[in-house]
């Protein structure tokens, strides 16, 4: 009597502890898995990022190249000037920071006086890529990670 009754508690107890280690690992498997695919989950403002990157590395290879008409250099500027409208949206956490939005408005104020007035010499595209990588900079120092 005796010894089946303390057989069927520590069965029971094994199955509760059974139970116990199950719910651990699921909840570690779970948390691990939506850490995994929270790290994927917005790939919008690296798009944004990368986009911006290329067109900015075509003016400054344009540059190296001696390719400076205005035919090589605006389409460039229109695309960054395109996406720097995208840079608020592709960040919803720092938006609202005044620190960015004005970092993102200065960008665009950059582009904004290169394609009033689009440089017409190599000289000319160069000043235009240090004050526009000057302004990714300005940002980048303050936010990016
Ligand atoms: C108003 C802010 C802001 C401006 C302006 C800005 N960036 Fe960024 N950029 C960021 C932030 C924030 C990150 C970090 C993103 C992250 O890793 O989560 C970043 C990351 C990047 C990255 C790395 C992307 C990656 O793989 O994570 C590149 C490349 C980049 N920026 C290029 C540029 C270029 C080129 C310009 C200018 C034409 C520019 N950025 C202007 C805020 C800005």
């Amino acid at each position: 009597m005796n010894v089946s009754a303390s057989g069927a508690g520590s069965a029971a107890a094994r199955y509760f502890f059974m139970f116990l280690v199950g719910l651990v690992a699921g909840s570690v498997a779970t948390v691990m898995l939506i850490r995994a695919w929270e790290a994927r989950k917005d790939p919008f403002h690296e798009a944004v990022m990368h986009v911006q990157d290329w067109h900015f590395g075509q003016l400054k290879k344009n540059v190296e190249q001696n390719r400076c008409n205005a035919t090589d250099t605006l389409p460039h500027l229109q695309a960054l000037r395109a996406m720097a409208d995208d840079i608020e949206p592709a960040f919803p956490d720092l938006r609202d920071d005044q620190r960015f939005a004005k970092a993102a408005s200065d960008l665009r104020a950059a582009l904004d006086a290169a394609r009033a007035n689009p440089p017409l010499s190599c000289a000319g595209v160069g000043n235009v890529v240090q004050r526009i990588g000057g302004a990714c900079k300005a940002c980048h120092q303050d936010f990016r990670g």
